[in-house]
């Protein structure tokens, strides 16, 4: 036969076009795009379906060490299979640098973490916590250079943050040696103090947690953000935007003609404050990450600037703990002040079915904007284009076939090993039913078939959502 497998009768989606066609894959590689292609070795019948690149997750967190009590639930094993399950073909977790610790080390124990269980291909965006001469000097240069093109800094977390200076000399590296800076932006300062006048109050219940972080607090970071890349000189790109007051803050940037791109994620589309509980329920413990969830009218915003162009990229920010866990957003087994529970929620299997249903389906997005927010600027912001992120000849044959049908999402389907999705009863119109990593069916529609280890580790490439500005010519 002529390849290994043939997709016959596929609605073909690219970030810019929607076509009918066969796609032959050899070697793991789509070699051949078109119609009557000759016979595989295996042959899938589409029969019409739309057929998407696999998602690019650029934004999740995996094994990520915490101090005792609190720790993630998902490893590269269980979360890359829930991945798989919910058309995710490859992931970008984070090697976090623990504040003390070289870069070197973190890249080298992450990868301990990932080798022989990962499922799918993934990289690693880096953390830079500790922005040391030497980390600054050489270790960022370095690793950036041999495939580690892309970190994330942390404008709040004690143990994260970063001042302004050393974003200003983060930022500088990255300008010099090619990188792509993801900035979480939030005002430590003002969470710290409203945090504090809330404890003294008495307010501690899971729904505080959103009165701590409103949106000026991350309106006034994103500015902030905006400002020192613009001094620098050097694209950024802002994670995790929950509303109105980031978004206006990057649209300005935009007219500004600055390099800022932006990320959003599932739960500012679906999660609203009131999930974090009323009066001092403790379940919205579940869904308390940040930025928070805000208001009905804000996720019309996102709705907006998902299908407008503002946002570049759409990740599901995975951050697993379990609710009945002693170790999860119970510490010590009983419900804490909100201070003390773990931020962030689980995603990972979801996102692309979320957006799927309720963007495409629903006519919000067209389905080629649903590619290139999931998939293509993902790949493109991270240097995995076009290897990742695309139906073109040569590319790893990463592929989603949709199904159209009635489910409710329930915890119980999941694949990652949190016990509560934040979507429990959910009701979608679409699941894949098919994932494809390397022209193999890694997920049938209702069994995965992808043991830990067959995940390949990929270096990335100089970032290509836009060439860095060339001033000096
Ligand atoms: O609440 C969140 N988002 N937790 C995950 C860590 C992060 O800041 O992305
Ligand atoms: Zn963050
Ligand atoms: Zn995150
Ligand atoms: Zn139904």
């Amino acid at each position: 036969s002529d390849f290994d497998l043939v997709i016959r009768n596929a609605r073909a989606v690219t970030a810019s076009d929607i076509f009918l066609c066969d796609i032959g894959v050899r070697d793991g590689l789509i070699v051949q795009v078109g119609q009557s292609l000759g016979t595989g070795k295996c042959e899938i019948d589409a029969a019409g379906r739309y057929v998407t690149p696999g998602g690019v997750d650029g934004h999740c967190h995996l094994d990520q060490p915490h101090a005792e009590p609190i720790r993630m639930a998902d490893d590269f094993d269980t979360g890359t299979l829930s991945a798989a399950c919910g058309g995710t073909t490859t992931v970008i977790p984070f090697a976090a640098q623990a504040k003390g610790q070289s870069l070197r080390a973190a890249v080298d124990d992450y990868h301990k973490r990932a080798g022989g269980k990962a499922r799918i291909d993934y990289a690693f965006h880096m953390i830079v916590s500790d922005p040391t001469p030497t980390v600054l000097h050489e270790e960022l240069p370095a690793l950036i250079q041999e495939g580690y093109t892309s970190f994330k800094i942390y404008m709040t977390y004690d143990d994260l943050k970063l001042d302004d200076g050393q974003i200003l000399d983060v930022l500088s590296v990255a300008r010099e040696y090619g990188a792509m800076c993801m900035v979480h932006a939030e005002n430590a300062d003002c969470i710290e103090w409203l945090t504090r006048k809330l404890e003294a109050a008495g307010r501690v219940a899971p729904r505080f947690h959103s009165h701590a972080r409103p949106m000026l607090v991350e309106r006034e970071a994103t500015h902030r953000a905006i400002a020192l890349s613009e001094l620098v000189d050097v694209p950024i790109l802002v994670v995790h935007v929950s509303g109105r007051e980031a978004v206006e803050q990057i649209r300005w940037a935009r007219g500004q003609g600055l390099n800022i791109y932006a990320e959003t994620c599932p739960q500012y589309l679906f999660l609203t404050a009131e999930d974090l509980g009323i009066d001092d329920q403790y379940e919205g413990a579940k869904c308390v990450c940040s930025p928070p969830p805000r208001d009905k009218s804000n996720q019309q915003v996102i709705w907006n600037g998902l299908a407008d162009g503002l946002f570049t990229v759409f990740s599901s920010d995975h951050a697993p703990y379990k609710y009945d866990d002693a170790a999860g957003k119970k510490p010590g087994g009983k419900e804490v002040a909100f201070r003390h529970i773990p931020n962030g929620i689980p995603g990972l299997e979801t996102r692309m079915p979320l957006l799927w249903s309720e963007g495409v389906m629903a006519g919000r997005i067209t389905p080629q904007r649903f590619v290139e927010l999931t998939s293509t600027n993902a790949a493109k912001a991270y240097g995995l284009y076009p290897r990742k992120g695309t139906l073109s000849i040569g590319a790893d044959a990463d592929m989603v076939i949709w199904d159209e049908r009635d489910l409710e999402i329930r915890n119980s389907m999941l694949h990652h090993a949190v016990d509560y999705t934040p979507y429990e009863s959910m009701h979608l119109s679409a699941w894949p039913g098919v994932t494809l990593s390397r022209g193999e069916v890694i997920w049938d529609g209702s069994q995965a078939s992808c043991p830990p280890g067959r995940g390949k580790f990929l270096t990335c490439d100089t970032p290509s959502l836009a060439p860095r500005k060339l001033m000096e010519i």
